[in-house]
């Protein structure tokens, strides 16, 4: 059985679909890890307070993540909250939340409590969170070709979306980096299901 495997990269390079198909195909959950940090910023929200000040009261609340078959459920103290996770205010906040050590200790502390076997997408699952995974990815792609595949998604002409995936390469850039043990993959000329078949590929049949 595969225990962990990593599916990192930046914003828009399509981790998070291919995470979720690759667990499709064997079988096993998938994980977002940057739900949590949205789920961090939600918590500002809801606080009405910044994200230093967020730190000291991360204990006050229980985050959870339960992986479903299709999709990602984030509970805060039980109460369901994954629709309010992606709206434009946690979008405005969530790289000012991602950036802090401690909250990035509170939401790998989460993670490393879900049960594997899991595909698990994010910034730095291979190199920090997860050394041990069996198999590391990292998807790559040039800022246009990120920028072109997320115009159908957003409301918002092709220079305004390519603007904003190079300030989030900016602010993600310190947790981005790569593992050094992880397999890099360019997706620049290639479509969703020819990097799922990439990602599959490198993996051994599960025994
Ligand atoms: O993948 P996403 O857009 O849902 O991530 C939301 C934010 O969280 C984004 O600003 C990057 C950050 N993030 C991170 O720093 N580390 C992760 N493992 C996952 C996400």
């Amino acid at each position: 059985m595969h225990d962990i495997i990593t599916i990192d990269g930046p914003s828009a390079s399509g981790k998070t679909s291919v995470a979720k198909l690759v667990a499709q195909r064997l079988g096993i959950p998938y994980i977002s890890s940057g739900l949590l940090y949205r789920a961090v910023a939600l918590m500002c929200l809801l606080e009405n307070v910044s994200a230093e000040e967020i730190e000291g009261r991360l204990e006050k609340y229980r985050l959870e993540l339960r992986p479903t078959p299709t999709q990602n459920l984030v509970f805060l103290d039980g109460h369901e909250v994954s629709k309010a996770l992606h709206s434009l205010e946690v979008d405005q906040i969530v790289s000012a939340v991602a950036v802090r050590p401690a909250i990035r200790e509170y939401v790998n502390n989460v993670l490393r409590k879900i049960p594997p076997p899991f595909v698990v997408d994010g910034r730095d699952m291979g190199s920090t969170v997860f050394p041990q995974a069996r198999y590391k990815f990292y998807l790559t792609a040039s800022p246009e070709v990120r920028a072109k595949r997320r115009v159908p998604e957003r409301d918002a002409a092709y220079e305004t979306v390519l603007a904003e995936i190079i300030r989030r390469d900016q602010a993600d850039q310190k947790q981005s980096a790569p593992a050094r043990d992880a397999i890099i993959l360019d997706t620049s000329h290639l479509d969703l299901d020819g990097v799922v078949r990439a990602v599959l590929k490198h993996l051994a049949p599960p025994s």
